[in-house]
């Protein structure tokens, strides 16, 4: 039977040692980088250059008439706010759950369409200023207008308000038959993520193409059991329910899959289900 390791911290846990605390706030420092910084250069290196244009089709950043980029400016903001946001929900929430909230990536589409309302695209003239590009030009940046930023981040507030209010008074389940977890990456981590969201009771698809090669149905890698039936994630998947997944067996079929007397042994142990045109055992 597997053993199941105990998680450091479960959900519903807060740190109990400063320790602790100290390792939890660094992981939480690094995931916020990731959003807090991402989200404003994403957004503002979205603009894509219309017909017309010398380089149509390019993307290019938002700036200020001075040529100031929006994103450095924001990203500064971004922190504060995020910061602050934080200081507020712990408070609130009485240090129940301890997380950062950093910037939402809900937000890139509404604030990437909001901005490139009434966008001006920009060229160099010939003194090196910023100036509205004729057509033919090349355009090297586009000048967005950043007051519409709140409106497109305050429909997406609503969206929230909306949501969370169906969900206090019709619960959780229909959403997560919705929006089920999707949990992509290294097979371990599929695995211990499944682990958690089955004991929570949240339905979870996976994708197992990390342990695919040639993706044709041909080479036998991708073999596994779910629900105790045979599949091959590059026919039947990549997507399967998590839950269903046996991620030992393929874990330890992957590791046998590396060697040439890995291979042989799999299509021994596997006869006719082995799929096998391996190069090795064909
Ligand atoms: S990737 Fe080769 S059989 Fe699926």
């Amino acid at each position: 039977m597997e053993s199941e390791k105990k998680l450091i911290l479960d959900v519903n846990e807060s740190p109990k040692e400063i320790g602790q605390w100290i390792i939890l706030a660094v992981q939480h420092l690094l995931a916020m980088f990731v959003a807090c910084i991402t989200v404003p250069l994403i957004v503002f290196n979205s603009y894509e250059v219309g017909q017309g244009f010398a380089n149509a089709g390019a993307k290019v950043s938002y700036v200020g008439l001075n040529g100031q980029s929006f994103a450095s400016a924001l990203i500064a903001p971004t922190l504060v706010a995020a910061g602050v946001g934080t200081l507020i929900y712990i408070l609130l929430t009485k240090m129940k759950s301890p997380v950062f909230l950093a910037s939402s990536f809900a937000y890139i589409a509404p604030m990437c369409a909001a901005i490139s309302l009434g966008s001006v695209p920009l060229m160099k003239d010939a003194t090196g200023a910023l100036v509205a590009a004729s057509e033919g030009a090349s355009v090297v940046a586009a000048y967005g207008n950043i007051w519409a930023l709140p409106i497109g981040m305050a429909l997406v507030g609503l969206v929230y308000v909306a949501v969370a209010l169906v969900v206090k008074f019709a619960g959780v389940a229909w959403l997560n038959k919705l929006l089920p977890t999707i949990v992509i990456g290294p097979v371990i981590m599929m695995k211990f993520a499944c682990q958690l969201t089955k004991k929570l009771g949240i339905p979870t698809v996976i994708s197992m193409n990390t342990i695919m090669v040639d993706g044709t149905g041909m080479c036998g890698a991708c073999r596994l059991l779910v629900g105790g039936e045979v599949k091959f994630a590059c026919v039947d998947g990549p997507e399967f329910d998590g839950w269903e997944v046996d991620f030992d067996q393929a874990i330890q079929r992957s590791r046998l899959y590396k060697t040439e007397e890995g291979r042989l042994m799999l299509r021994l142990q596997e006869g006719d289900t082995h799929s096998g045109h391996c190069g090795v055992c064909s």
